[in-house]
């Protein structure tokens, strides 16, 4: 185990700063699942966390400390240097090429005869945005390193690919991990991007030592990609490692596991106590509940249509069943974004004047971040519906089910990560499927307590299984292993 602070770098750091109404300069955590598992990862070793500042308020906050600044978020202690770029390079890199382009290729959002369209405006925010964080990001990542011998630098998610190739040009002696949230999608997925910023990607990620996906088939799609869309990449897909230009980077799965004990104990705090009392005072017999960021990965609508089909094909539950439907706020200055939020407001408008009635509305709709309001909902819900098109793990399969009170039954996508650890206990379904996931629904509301007990104690005893330390420790396990090898 390494003395020194583990140096972990990402574009979202553990919280923004923001002005409250009074002008006081206040926090917010940040949403989403690479945030809880960094954060999982800084409450079990000591770590030095290099991210992004993502608004004017981080960029001011950042200026005053001049280093890296400590803070505290729900009990859990941060050291976070913020690394503020110029505002225009930033939002070319945010909101035209990370979001959407990358996350749309890794999780097959375009619809490709009507987009992506690679303009030069594209071009531009790839040469002077995209590139530009990148290199801010590795310039601190190399100030901090400065002095230190053979350093380990561990790097996370699809904003930072062309930045091992700017560390390692400064240090050839650095030990870069990598890894990657999302999906590894197929070669072809990635041909929407121009050659050069394509291999500019590969070339990227081919500086560094180790890369680490939540699943296997990421690892074999990671390889086939090289194969396929980099000249001079060598693939030896038995050792799943590719070799180019005399360095080889090795591809490896590490399944992200949940903080379940932390979970567990907001779960019995008095603000999620507070939070249940509306839950049971509004819950009819039974509850539908899901947990998500508005992203369009994550398959809302035919959640809503499958919910739909169900109620009109079963109208023995109306008035049965409210199915309340959780959502952060995200990327609201991508215009994909913003008009999935509208279509999904409409959506529910829809389906709540069909079946409603005057005092029953069978989706609560409620867009916001509150994280006690979610543990009140997850202690709560008969059927969790996770029905992402596709998600690189999805942490709230893992993180409801740890504090489910009423043996809940999971509906989830076969297309998640989450699915290859949990699918001996769930209903798997087909994302778009509308009529297998209302007939999922059906099952899960009609299903029998003695194996809805045993399903629930199945996913209990996986998530319980498995910690954030564990998941870090083996990739320094496999870490140390490299090191050995090269003497
Ligand atoms: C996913 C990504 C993360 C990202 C998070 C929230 O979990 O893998 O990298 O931080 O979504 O998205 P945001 O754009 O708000 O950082």
């Amino acid at each position: 185990m390494p003395d020194a602070p583990l140096i972990i770098v990402s574009n979202r750091g553990p919280a923004q700063f923001v002005r409250d109404e009074d002008g006081n300069r206040t926090m917010r955590r940040g949403g989403g699942g690479l945030v809880t598992a960094l954060s999982g990862l800084v409450s079990h070793r000591d770590a030095l966390w290099i991210a992004s500042a993502m608004s004017e308020e981080d960029i001011l906050a950042s200026e005053e400390e001049g280093g890296p600044v400590s803070l505290e978020i729900d009990g859990i202690d941060y050291r976070v240097l913020l690394v503020g770029s110029d505002l225009r390079a930033y939002d070319r890199f945010y909101n035209v090429i990370a979001n959407p382009i990358l996350w749309f290729i890794q999780h097959y959002l375009w619809d490709l005869s009507n987009a992506p369209d690679i303009r030069q405006e594209e071009l531009d925010a790839w040469d002077y945005g995209y590139q530009q964080v990148n290199r801010d990001i590795a310039e601190a990542v190399v100030g901090q390193i400065e002095g230190q011998e053979s350093p380990l630098v561990m790097l996370h998610d699809y904003h930072l690919y062309t930045a091992p190739g700017f560390i390692r040009e400064k240090r050839p002696d650095a030990f870069l991990h990598f890894f990657v949230h999302i999906p590894w999608s197929q070669p072809d997925s990635w041909r929407v991007l121009p050659r050069r910023i394509r291999e500019a990607i590969y070339e990227g990620m081919l500086a560094n030592d180790i890369i680490g996906f939540h699943t296997h088939s990421y690892c074999i799609n990671f390889l086939r990609c090289c194969d396929e869309l980099l000249d001079g990449a060598e693939v030896d897909y038995l050792e799943a490692e590719v070799t180019y230009k005399g360095h080889t980077t090795r591809a490896r799965a590490y399944p992200l596991g949940i903080d379940a004990e932390r979970l567990r104990r907001a779960a019995e705090s008095a603000e999620v106590a507070e939070a249940e009392r509306e839950v049971l005072e509004r819950r009819r017999r039974y509850l539908i509940i899901r947990v998500d960021r508005a992203d369009l990965s994550k398959n809302v609508l035919r959640g809503f249509t499958s919910f739909d089909t169900f109620l009109t094909q079963h109208p023995e539950f109306r008035e049965q069943v409210t199915f309340i439907a959780h959502l952060q706020p995200s990327r609201q200055d991508v215009p994909e974004y913003a008009e999935y939020r509208e279509r999904i407001e409409a959506l529910v408008a829809v389906v709540n004047h069909r079946h409603g009635t005057t005092d029953w509305m069978p989706i609560d709709l409620r867009i916001y971040e509150n994280f006690s309001d979610a543990v009140a909902r997850y202690k709560n819900y008969d059927l969790l519906m996770v029905n992402a098109i596709f998600d690189g793990m999805n942490l709230v399969a893992k993180e409801a089910p740890a504090v489910n009170t009423r043996d809940g039954v999971l509906m989830l996508s076969e297309n998640t990560g989450s699915h290859e650890e949990l699918y001996d206990f769930v209903l798997s379904v087909n994302p778009f499927d509308i009529q297998e996931q209302a007939d999922a629904i059906y099952r899960a509301l009609t299903m029998d307590p003695e194996q809805k007990a045993e399903w629930s104690s199945g996913l209990k005893n996986i998530v319980f299984g498995r910690n954030p330390g564990d998941w870090v420790d083996d990739q320094l396990a496999d870490i140390e292993k490299v090191r050995a090898e090269r003497g």
